[in-house]
């Protein structure tokens, strides 16, 4: 009984380093990733739109903006018609994009 207690409680120990683990992965991947066109905190580039107080990121779907990363959005499907630019597709894991998805959240979000 004791020895499942203390497994148990490893196991909680473990998922929640991997949790930040994951968390912290997203803002690594966006700066070395994604910082270049979205800017720093999301702020935006003349390469890319701002992610902070971004509408499509803050109430789209975690499908919806994975895919955008996955496939890229260029040509006939931009949205940002001043921006010369399409998005770029990305390959990615689908860990890391669930990583990238929740840091945009965050990013949204302020
Ligand atoms: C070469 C520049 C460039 C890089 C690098 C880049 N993007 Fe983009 N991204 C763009 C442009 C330009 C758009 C706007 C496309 C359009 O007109 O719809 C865009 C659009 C997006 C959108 C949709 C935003 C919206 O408001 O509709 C998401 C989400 C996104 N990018 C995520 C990422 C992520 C995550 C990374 C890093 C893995 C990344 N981008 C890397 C240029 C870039």
């Amino acid at each position: 009984m004791k020895k499942m207690l203390m497994s148990t409680m490893l196991f909680a120990a473990f998922m929640g380093t991997a949790g930040s683990v994951m968390a912290a992965d997203g803002e690594a991947l966006y700066k070395s990733k994604c910082l270049m066109c979205h800017g720093a905190d999301g702020k935006g580039t003349p390469m890319g739109p701002a992610f902070a107080g971004n509408e499509f990121v803050k109430s789209g779907t975690e499908a919806a903006i994975a895919d955008v990363i996955v496939k890229g959005r260029e040509g006939d499907a931009k949205v940002y018609k001043n921006i010369a630019l399409g998005m770029p597709a990305q390959k990615l894991g689908d860990e890391e994009v669930s990583a990238l998805v929740a840091y945009l959240k965050s990013l949204g979000a302020k």
